[in-house]
C-alpha cells in the first residue's frame, strides 16, 4: 500500500554549486515534493534564492514545486513565482496584509495555496482561514536557516490543527511539517497529525537519501 506520508526535500540543504544534480538525486530517491525555501533577507536573516532558479530548475525535474515564501509583502511576487513552476505556493501568516486575497491570487493561478505559521504563532491567527487552502505549514524551527534543532513545543499546534481538520467537514488540507525533522522527530509529527515531511539536512547531507525517505514515511 502507497504510503499517505508525503516527503518534500528541501533544496535549502543542496550543493548549490549542481543543483541540476542535488534535484535528480531526490528525484531518484524517491522524494515527492521539491520544497522551494524563498528568503528576503527581511522577514528573514537570510537570503536564498529567487524564481530565477525555479525558471531554470522546473526542465530538469517531474517533481512538484512547494514554494516556501519567507518574505514581506508575498503579494508582490506570487504571479511570478506561480510562472516559475509552482503547484504549492505557502506564504507566512505574519507577512500577509489580506491573508483571504492572497490566497485567492494564489488560487487564480492556478496554484494550491499554503499558510505558514512561525513557531512562536497561534493556531488561532490561521483558524478562520482553513476553509481556504489546502495546506498548512506547521514550523518546528525559527525560518531562515536549515540544520536547526527541532522544537517539540510546535506539535501541540499540530494536533490542535489535525482535531480541527477532522471534526470540521468542509475542512480539506495537507497538514506541513517544516524544520529539524529526521527519522525521531518524523515520527512525533507524523503522530501528531503531519502528512507532509520537509526534510533538507537529513536528506541532502546523507549517501543514503533513498533509506531515508522511506524511514521518513515510517517504511523503513
Ligand atoms: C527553514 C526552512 C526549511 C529548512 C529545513 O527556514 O523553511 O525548509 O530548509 O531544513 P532542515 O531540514 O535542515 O531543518
Ligand atoms: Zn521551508
Amino acid at each position: 500500500m502507497k504510503s499517505k506520508i508525503r516527503v518534500a526535500a528541501s533544496l535549502l540543504a543542496a550543493d548549490f554549486s549542481d543543483l541540476s544534480r542535488e534535484v535528480k538525486m531526490v528525484e531518484r530517491a524517491g522524494v515527492d515534493l521539491l520544497h522551494l525555501d524563498i528568503m528576503d533577507g527581511h522577514f528573514v536573516n537570510n537570503i536564498s534564492f529567487g524564481p530565477g532558479i525555479l525558471n531554470s530548475l522546473k526542465a530538469k525535474t517531474k517533481l512538484p514545486f512547494d514554494t516556501h515564501l519567507m518574505i514581506e509583502n508575498p503579494q508582490r511576487y506570487i504571479r511570478e513565482f506561480a510562472r516559475a513552476g509552482s503547484r504549492i505556493i505557502t506564504f507566512h501568516i505574519e507577512t500577509a496584509r489580506n491573508p483571504r486575497k492572497l490566497i485567492k491570487s494564489i488560487r487564480k493561478l492556478d496554484c494550491s495555496p499554503g499558510i505558514a505559521l512561525n513557531p512562536q504563532t497561534p493556531v488561532s491567527r490561521v483558524k478562520p482561514l482553513l476553509k481556504e487552502v489546502d495546506l498548512v505549514l506547521v514550523m518546528t524551527v525559527n525560518p531562515g536557516f536549515g540544520g536547526q534543532k527541532f522544537i517539540s513545543s510546535s506539535l501541540a499546534k499540530l494536533r490542535e490543527l489535525k482535531r480541527t481538520l477532522k471534526s470540521r467537514q468542509n475542512l480539506k488540507f495537507d497538514l506541513e511539517v517544516d524544520g529539524g525533522i529526521n527519522r525521531e522527530t518524523a515520527k512525533m509529527a507524523v503522530s501528531a497529525g503531519a502528512n507532509i515531511l520537509v526534510a533538507g539536512t537529513y536528506l541532502f547531507q546523507s549517501k543514503e537519501a533513498k533509506k531515508r525517505i522511506k524511514e521518513l514515511r515510517c517504511e523503513g
